[in-house]
This record gives C-alpha cells, sequence and structure tokens, in this order.
C-alpha cells in the first residue's frame, strides 16, 4: 500500500470482517439472546430452535456471527463448555453428510471425515457431545440449500436430536438462516412449527441506516477525510435501491476506494462511486434509449456527463446544467434553446433510469438537483459524444 493510500485498514472493508457493534439490529439481537443466552444461563436444560429470514444483505450472517461471538465470551466467563458452529449449507452443497462432517470436526479436529452415512454421523455427533460434555449453538446458514437438496428430512432429525432421549442433557440448539421464507414450507407440519415458533426477521435497511453502518466503516478503514460524506449518501442511495443490501454498499465503498487510490486520488469522489455502482448494476450498458432522444436532449445529457466528469459533487443544479448544456452547444456550433425548452429536456431525460431529479424545497423556493446514478459520467459522455 503506497503511503498515499486512502486507506489505513482495508481489511475493514472484506466480506468476512465482523465489525465491534451491530448497527441497526438491536430488536433482532435481543432477540437471539432472549432465545439462546439459556445456553449460559441454564446450561442443558433446553434445545432451542430459531430461524432468521431476511434478504441479501440485510445482515444475517454477521448477525449471527456477532451474537455467536459475544455467547462464547459469555460461555468463558461462567468456564462453560461452549461451541459455536457456523456452517454455509450452500458451501456444504447442501448435504447433510458434509454439514454434520464440519461440525463434527470442530469439536474433533483429528475425526476421519470418510466412511459414514449421514445417520452415522448424526449419532457420532451425539456421542462426541457427550463424551466432551459440551454443548453447540448450530448455525445453519443458507440453509435452503440444505432443504432443497435434502428435503425435508435433514431438519426433521436436527430439530428432533434430543427426542429420543429426553432425559439427557440437552447440548444442540440449532438457528436456521434463510433469504427466502418460503423454503420453510417444504418442511414437514412438525419440523415447520418447532422452527415457526422463534422466526427473527429482518428488515430491508433504508439509506439512513445504510449511511450509518457505511460510516462506521469509513471511519476505521479509510484516512481521515478520505470519504466524504456526501460519497456515503450517495452509495447509500444506490444501496437502498437495491432492497438496502448492505453487503453490496459496503462493496462500493470498499472499490470507490480502490478507484481513488488508482487514481492516485487522495480522496475518494463521486465519479469513483460511479464507477464501481455501474458493475452492482447487471451488465450496465448505456441503454438503447439514449438513441431516441432529439438533437437537444443528447446535447443536455452531455452537458450532464460533462459537468459530472469535471465535478466532486454528487448533485447538480439546473443551473449548473443549463450552463454546461450552453457550452456544450458551443462546441457542437447549435444555438442553445431557451430556459423553458431546457427545462422539457431535463423532464424527458428524468425518465432514463440512470438519471434523477428530485425537488428540494428551500427558503429560496423550490429547486431541482440532477444526479447520475448506475453509470460513469465518462462512459455516458463516450456515449452521447458517438451519437451527435
Ligand atoms: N447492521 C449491520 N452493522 C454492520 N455491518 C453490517 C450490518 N448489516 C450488514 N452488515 C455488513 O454487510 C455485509 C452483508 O451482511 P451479511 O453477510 O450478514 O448479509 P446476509 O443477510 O447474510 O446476506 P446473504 O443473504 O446474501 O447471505 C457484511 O459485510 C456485514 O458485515
Ligand atoms: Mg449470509
Amino acid at each position: 500500500m503506497n503511503y498515499q493510500s486512502v486507506f489505513i485498514d482495508e481489511a475493514i472493508l472484506e466480506i468476512h470482517y465482523i465489525p465491534d457493534k451491530i448497527l441497526h439490529r438491536d430488536s433482532e439481537l435481543q432477540r437471539l439472546r432472549s432465545l439462546f443466552d439459556n445456553i449460559v444461563t441454564a446450561p442443558y436444560e433446553m434445545s432451542q430452535k430459531a430461524v432468521i429470514v431476511g434478504n441479501v444483505g440485510s445482515g444475517k450472517t454477521v448477525l449471527a456471527n456477532a451474537y455467536g461471538r459475544e455467547l462464547r465470551e459469555k460461555a468463558e466467563r461462567r468456564k462453560l463448555d461452549f461451541h459455536y458452529i457456523h456452517v454455509n449449507c450452500r458451501q456444504r452443497r447442501g448435504s447433510l453428510f458434509m454439514v454434520l462432517s464440519q461440525v463434527v470436526t470442530r469439536i474433533r479436529p483429528d475425526f476421519p471425515e470418510r466412511g459414514y452415512s449421514a445417520n452415522e454421523l448424526l449419532d457420532i455427533l451425539r456421542q462426541i457431545l457427550d463424551e466432551e460434555e459440551t454443548q453447540i449453538l448450530l448455525v445453519l446458514d443458507e440453509v435452503d440449500a440444505l432443504i432443497n437438496n435434502e428435503g425435508s428430512d435433514a431438519l426433521y432429525y436436527l430439530t428432533r436430536f434430543h427426542e429420543t432421549t429426553p432425559d439427557e442433557p440437552r447440548r444442540l440448539n440449532l438457528l436456521c438462516i434463510s433469504k427466502d421464507a418460503e423454503v420453510f414450507r417444504k418442511l414437514d407440519k412438525s419440523t415447520l412449527s418447532s422452527l415457526q415458533r422463534n422466526i427473527i426477521r429482518m428488515p430491508d435497511y433504508n439509506k439512513y441506516q445504510l449511511a450509518d453502518i457505511l460510516r462506521y466503516r469509513m471511519e476505521r478503514a479509510f484516512r481521515p477525510d478520505a470519504v466524504p460524506l456526501e460519497i456515503i449518501d450517495f452509495i447509500s442511495e444506490v444501496a437502498e435501491k437495491e432492497n438496502g443490501d448492505a453487503r453490496q454498499a459496503i462493496s462500493i465503498l470498499h472499490g470507490a476506494g480502490l478507484e481513488a487510490d488508482n487514481d492516485g486520488s487522495r480522496q475518494v469522489k463521486p465519479e469513483h462511486a460511479r464507477r464501481i455502482a455501474v458493475g452492482v448494476y447487471d451488465g450496465v450498458v448505456v441503454p438503447d434509449e439514449i438513441k431516441h432522444l432529439s438533437q437537444h436532449e443528447k446535447l443536455t445529457l452531455l452537458g450532464i456527463s460533462r459537468f459530472f466528469l469535471s465535478s466532486t459533487a454528487p448533485e447538480a443544479t439546473t443551473g449548473e446544467i443549463e450552463e454546461s448544456y450552453h457550452l456544450v452547444c458551443e462546441e457542437y456550433y447549435e444555438k442553445p434553446r431557451g430556459h423553458t425548452q431546457f427545462w422539457k429536456y431535463l423532464k424527458k431525460l428524468d425518465n432514463l433510469d440512470f438519471v434523477s431529479i428530485q425537488m428540494h424545497a428551500s427558503s429560496q423556493g423550490r429547486t431541482q438537483h440532477i444526479s447520475l446514478d448506475k453509470i460513469p459520467a465518462k462512459t455516458l459522455q463516450e456515449k452521447v459524444e458517438e451519437l451527435l
């Protein structure tokens, strides 16, 4: 990392990093505590089961891991034996056998993985837990992969782990995580009902919550002043439109930082964030619709892209764009149209997916703020110039 880098600790933006604080998930975290803290307060008495559901990037995995870390600390303080075991079922190809062998080797690292069936592994797990006199919180992340692959059976066995030995200590607790709540319908009625009692729903983040999450990371990962707050706002708005995906938000911030470093810029600029945000939208190319714009609509669009190429502001006023439009007209030997007509062009461009015009009320009356998302100004400029 060169001395100019915008980063001070890039690892904080990595996907598996667990922040010290999980923001805006207080009630969900509280729910987890009230369900699973029994593991340390009343050990071996209950075998709790719960489900977390929520959209992509809503913080399901990180919440479970942060709680796991907390519970491990609580257990340590009480000198209680406890394992928090997080398994990604998709990575284990949805196979109960592969899930269980990961669990078993977490407790007994030298356990030979081969030569057993899934059912045998279940018995072995029971036996090992008894021998070690321990208890586990097993997180089945992306459990939809397990259900889709194994049908009802896998969860049927796991939720009934203690059923045949009701007088023995309870050692297995289960937390299932899924993006898709529908997948649970595939379970048999009784398995479903045992999970359904404790469902934690993660609502989508809005842009303010995303901004808080981003700011927290930004303050730790970047040099002070390397990321202007308007960048955070810009990224939050982009990610809000993507169902509040916090992963995407963090990854845009990370990518924008790398772009800034590439440019040798000591600050992250909106253009850097925009360049990365493009990749976020599936294969964004400049949409064909712009071919059908009139000459002056195209000139206005070029004015917008020129403005954002030279400015670091995330938004422009109508006046600024009009000025830029006039310069563009000069360049193309076109007579600029009057203000009212210009206005109509802008309104037409607002219909484009990547241009947005927002009304802001202020003491001076109402002003329009024009912004460009999803598309880097440079890409747009090139495309419009081609068409003109
Ligand atoms: N409330 C939060 N506070 C801090 N960081 C968060 C929060 N929510 C999510 N993140 C971060 O956003 C990213 C995505 O979160 P996470 O991986 O937990 O999402 P997920 O719900 O498991 O998504 P998926 O369904 O795709 O697995 C992670 O880097 C995580 O650390
Ligand atoms: Mg996840």
